[in-house]
């Protein structure tokens, strides 16, 4: 492509560590998409003859063609996909290829071809974020009611229900979604027209060519055009943090189907037996999901180590920025796919949730509670009580504040009667929760159908 210049061929080792199509051949579709709006522009505002202009989109629909069939023949002696591209069609339609890069330069061509990567890669998560969403609000729906502790420092704290710490999740992913529309929105700009990087000389129509790929607009300064892949550290920093969330849940996962939590089953679709223990059922699938985060976040910061102190304006070091782009989403697509299998298939044990609810003193609070609103008790006084009754129960071997006798408890405050019992099943506790957003199944159920609405 530039042998003009040149008498000697590039060392083997130079090619070895040049070469890129072995990667970039995943923007195939990009390119010849950019290829064929810069061609139309071109021979509307009258850059290349009107015959040309045909034989290059003809030459492109095939090249379209061999990419889906699988025959295109990509060859590391043109480099890259975009030599590769243009080799192809100048073999298929002559010399008029050589006008395609008519106010053009690769280095706009790769930042627009990896740029509609990247947001396609952005509206894929959505979807996939949506599903799983999807599969949690189901299972949620159907547990609205089911009781388990819920934890903080995964010690027993206070019971809340099955449908709500899934809920958790939904949220969760929710602003996971908004972040990949956010990173849409900003990168949605057209860089194609900067050609090298200061602009292009040629009548050429950006406002259009940006129309015609699905762009808000072009970008507004030629070499941020060519430089700049803070899109795709954006894309990756979003997908970072879902993919964290995701490791967050896939742990719960590992937890619950432990035989001593036993709060869940896992399909036997989404987990593998031992070659040498017999009675094991191991969570590999979610144990992988938990460890995928560590490519993905891994991704965003080999690309921020890339584009850390390049000057202006594209370097080849950017060339870097596929692989580890690629690799991220497709973790990251894995995991949200293989979650939302998880969870529609796994089957909570609700009695074994209900006895861990009521188990560990859960509704120690809820009899601090009581004291303060029977008793008009201080809640730090209402706090202090409830302490001692934990302690003289535990003392005698139970493990609820409900299995210690009346006298038992008013012989550490007397005023307490037997009305107290009412506010200690997990059951009652739950349901006592009707603060916005809390555990209490009807506002658990309120949330579900706001989901619902949402994604419809
Ligand atoms: N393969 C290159 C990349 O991915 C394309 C741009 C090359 N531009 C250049 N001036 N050598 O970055």
């Amino acid at each position: 492509m530039w042998g003009g210049r040149f008498s000697v061929k590039p060392a083997d080792l130079m090619q070895a560590i040049n070469v890129s199509i072995g990667f970039d051949k995943r923007l195939a579709a990009e390119d010849i998409r950019g290829s064929r709006a810069h061609a139309a522009m071109l021979a509307e505002r009258g850059l290349i003859a009107p015959a040309d202009a045909a034989a290059i989109q003809d030459g492109l629909k095939r090249i379209e063609a061999e990419m889906a069939d699988g025959t295109f023949p990509f060859r590391d002696e043109f480099e890259d996909i975009h030599m590769n591209v243009e080799a192809r069609l100048r073999e298929l339609i002559g010399p008029a290829a050589g006008r395609l890069h008519t106010a053009r330069s690769r280095n706009d061509q790769v930042a627009l071809d990896f740029r509609m990567w990247v947001r396609a890669a952005c509206d894929r998560s959505v979807g996939q974020v949506r599903a799983l969403q999807r599969a949690l609000l189901a299972k949620a729906e159907a547990h609205a009611d089911t009781l388990m502790p819920g934890f903080t420092h995964l010690q027993p704290a206070q019971p809340v229900t099955f449908g709500h710490h899934l809920m958790a999740y939904v949220e969760m992913f929710g602003r996971d979604a908004s972040r990949f529309f956010d990173a849409r929105e900003r990168m949605n700009q057209c860089p194609l027209g900067s050609a090298a990087l200061a602009g292009s000389p040629f009548p050429i129509d950006r406002h259009g060519v940006a129309q015609a790929l699905g762009f808000d607009g072009p970008t507004a300064n030629s070499m941020d055009s060519v430089a700049a892949r803070d899109f795709a550290l954006e894309a990756l920093s979003a997908a970072s943090i879902c993919a964290t969330h995701l490791s967050r849940l896939a742990e719960e996962i590992v937890l619950w189907a432990t035989p001593q939590f036993g709060f869940i089953k896992l399909s036997d679709a989404f987990t593998t037996g031992s070659s040498i223990m017999p009675q094991k059922r191991n969570p590999d699938a979610a144990e992988l999901v938990r460890a995928k985060v560590g490519r993905v976040l891994g991704s965003l910061t080999a690309l921020t180590v890339v584009m850390k102190g390049l000057p202006m304006t594209y370097s080849k070091d950017m060339q870097e920025d596929k692989v580890p782009t690629f690799e991220a989403f497709d973790a990251l697509e894995l995991s949200l796919n293989a979650m939302a299998g998880m969870v529609a298939d796994l089957e909570p044990n609700a009695t074994r949730m209900a006895a861990a609810a009521g188990g560990a003193f859960s509704t120690a609070t809820d009899f601090a509670d009581w004291l303060v609103r029977a008793l008009d008790m201080p809640f730090r006084d209402a706090h202090h009580v409830t302490g001692a009754a934990v302690k003289r129960a535990e003392s005698m071997g139970l493990e609820e504040l409900a299995s210690l006798p009346l006298d038992e408890l008013q012989a550490i405050e007397p005023r307490i009667t037997s009305e107290v019992y009412k506010v200690l099943t997990p059951e009652a506790s739950a349901a006592s929760r009707t603060s916005y957003g809390g555990t209490a199944p009807a506002q658990v159920r309120a949330q579900i159908a706001r989901w619902k609405d949402q994604l419809r």
